[in-house]
């Protein structure tokens, strides 16, 4: 097992990437914090990865709120006692093309992406500084290395999420945390639309080299391997596991 009694947050975790996450991390032996906006998503992860025998507990929350996450890392510290392992992987697409893009469009999406993303790590930072230990793994996106058309919400703040990896990586180095991410590709509920919609599936296909849409549970074991001691000397790394699309 490589996550034996490690303590893991996993953001996002009710459904997709994440809940994959969440159930790859609990059977190698991980602790998981399955957080979700959606309070009932989460319960249905934990409640089968209890039931197959693993450890996790559903926690709401909307990692938007600085309150919502200061209170989600206070819980699982109080249940656990510390937090090793915390994957930033909450996000929502509101796509618009630019001229018709909302600012609330905008703001959410930076909001969640970014912010969210600032909000755990800097709730979990001073425990892992303290314990000089700690393993931070980022969710990007094909979108913020290549750019995306109609997204550029999103787009930004995937970008900006390699920014606050890479500089997150430079301050936790000297603390032993390491700071990664990976820009994943897999059909989720968030692929839905352009995996399934005439006028986006074959364009959206055709950008991968390997030709189809992996399910969630293949990409999960790159996050293990992130979240591990086979990656302790690992850090400000992009990982692309997406077919072949960044490369
Ligand atoms: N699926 C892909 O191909 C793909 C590609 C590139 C990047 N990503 C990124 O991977 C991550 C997971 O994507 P997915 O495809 O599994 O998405 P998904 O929509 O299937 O699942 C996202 C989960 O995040 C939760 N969430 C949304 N807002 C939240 C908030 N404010 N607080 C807490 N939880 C919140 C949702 O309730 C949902 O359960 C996202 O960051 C996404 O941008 C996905």
């Amino acid at each position: 097992m490589q996550l034996r009694d490690r303590v893991a947050i996993v953001t996002g975790a009710g459904q997709g990437i994440g809940a994959a996450v969440a159930r790859a991390f609990a059977r190698e032996g991980a602790k998981v914090a399955v957080v979700d906006l959606d309070a009932e998503r989460a319960q249905g992860v934990a409640q089968a990865i209890v039931a197959q025998g693993g450890d996790a507990t559903a926690l709401a929350c909307n990692v938007a709120s600085r309150s919502d996450v200061d209170a989600m890392v206070a819980a699982v510290a109080a249940r656990h006692g510390r937090v090793d392992v915390l994957v930033n992987n909450a996000g929502i697409v509101r796509a618009a093309m630019l001229e018709k893009m909302a600012q609330a469009q905008w703001d959410e999406v930076l909001a969640v992406h970014l912010t969210g993303s600032f909000h755990c790590l800097q709730a979990v930072a001073p425990g892992m500084i303290a314990r000089r230990y700690g393993r931070i793994v980022n969710v990007t996106s094909a979108a913020g290395v290549l750019g995306t058309i109609g997204q550029i919400n999103y787009s930004a703040a995937k970008a900006g999420i390699l920014g606050l990896t890479k500089s997150a990586a430079r301050e936790l180095a000297q603390h032993g945390i390491t700071v990664n991410a990976i820009a994943p590709g897999a059909a989720t509920p968030m692929t839905e639309k352009i995996r399934t919609d005439p006028r986006f599936k074959d364009r959206y296909l055709e950008r991968i080299p390997m030709g189809r849409w992996a399910d969630p549970d293949e990409i999960a074991p790159v996050f293990v391997f992130f979240a591990s001691d086979a990656a302790a000397f690992v850090t400000g790394q992009v990982l692309a596991a997406d077919g072949g699309m960044t490369m």
